[in-house]
């Protein structure tokens, strides 16, 4: 069983459930929605452009706090755990949904797999980071894409054994879509001229949380937009919070769009001259193009993308924006690298990690000693 519900999780498990079906005369596979995201925006057009069909379950668990969307997702999931009898409950990233799936997996007495474990901002104060601890103490398998997260994982007590470094599904997925993406040509449907402009998302807690960071993020990108050209595809949580405060106005130049589907989006990024975000995937996204990247936040679960890739920690610090465009002119002169096994090949690891496992018909391992 596949549990998704936000749209990092569809890109993150879409090569895994492809190759399941590929592989179906030896894995029966249950694809779970919980509903978190339940826009079609933020939903169904990722299941339509990656074509993992629709789910054999839809949970609809939609808004709420924290609290109820994992309440929710184990309440409405053990029903579903218990009818199927899963042998494996493949969860990815760090969103609400997948902590509550391992929660309710644990409670079903099914083993988990943790895609993309072992990411650590040691930051408590984000809820994804305290999703991230649960998930990987509570999973047997831990499918790793970036070599620091094994000694992460393993200063919490798991065990070597339980740790596979397959490489980044996120990445299968835009490595397959790829050239769908460049003939696209997201940029010429926009009007933009490739290299001229930056792509901007921010959709964290801290922009709800603190007006006055928001409305000092919204009024630099109006200044820098007057040097280079902003496109901001913006998540419905985000664009309340800009209308609410009510400036700026998009004005041609600083351009405040709905959000997009992946293979538009990642278009816009590929022909980007930067990106700045908040987001965590789209750090690992920009690596794997080469197009420099700024992250507005204190810190980065990923620091590969710093390390080997293009990405820049600005801090929470929205003033920073302006110097931007000159960061941009300073990056282009630097060489970023590829992480290993970022090569398009994860899911099929993970899937043959699986078979393997299932073969050997006994109970899965703690991953803690
Ligand atoms: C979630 C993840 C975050 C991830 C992001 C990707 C958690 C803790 N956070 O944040 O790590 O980067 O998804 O987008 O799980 N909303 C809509 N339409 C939707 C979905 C949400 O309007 O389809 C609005 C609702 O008002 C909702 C709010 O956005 O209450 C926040 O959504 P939620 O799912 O709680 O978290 P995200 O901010 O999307």
């Amino acid at each position: 069983m596949s549990v998704v519900g936000t749209r990092p999780n569809f890109m993150k498990a879409a090569p895994i459930v492809r190759e399941l079906r590929r592989r179906s005369d030896e894995f029966e596979h249950v694809l779970v929605h919980t509903g978190q995201h339940y826009d079609e925006e933020m939903s169904q057009i990722f299941i339509n452009e990656r074509a993992i069909g629709d789910p054999d379950y839809f949970l609809g668990v939609g808004s709420g706090s924290h609290a109820q969307q994992i309440a929710r997702v184990i309440e409405r999931l053990e029903p579903v755990l218990v009818e199927t009898e899963p042998d494996v409950v493949l969860v990815a990233g760090d969103v609400n949904s997948t902590v509550a799936a391992a929660l309710a997996a644990k409670s079903a007495d099914v083993p988990i797999g943790h895609v993309e474990a072992g990411l650590r901002s040691f930051d408590r104060s984000l809820p994804e980071e305290t999703n991230r601890i649960i998930v990987d103490a509570l999973s047997e398998l831990l499918f790793i894409h970036s070599p620091e997260a094994r000694s992460n994982l393993i200063a919490e007590g798991c065990t070597d054994r339980s740790i596979y470094y397959v490489g980044n599904t996120m990445i299968d997925t835009l490595a397959a879509l790829k050239d769908r993406i460049d003939a696209v040509d997201a940029p010429s449907m926009h009007g933009l001229e490739r290299e001229s402009y930056l792509v901007v998302t921010l959709h964290r807690h801290w922009l709800f949380e603190h007006e006055a960071l928001l409305a000092e993020a919204m009024d630099r990108l109006a200044e820098i937009s007057e040097e280079i050209d902003v496109v901001f595809p913006m998540h419905p949580r985000t664009h309340a919070a800009v209308e609410a405060l009510g400036r700026p106005q998009d004005d041609g130049r600083l351009r405040l769009l709905p959000p997009l589907g992946y293979v538009e989006f990642l278009g816009l990024v590929a022909g980007a001259a930067a990106v700045l975000t908040d987001s965590g995937g789209i750090q690992e996204e920009t690596t794997f193009l080469g197009i420099p990247c700024f992250t507005l936040r204190p810190n980065t679960e990923r620091p590969i993308t710093v390390e080997m890739g293009t990405n820049v920690v600005l801090g929470l610090d929205p003033g920073r924006i302006v110097e931007v465009p000159r960061l941009i002119r300073e990056q282009r002169a630097q060489e970023a690298r590829v992480p290993p096994l970022w090569d398009g090949e994860a899911a099929k690891r993970i899937v043959e990690i699986l078979a393997m496992k299932l073969d050997e018909a006994r109970p899965l391992e703690s991953a803690h000693a």
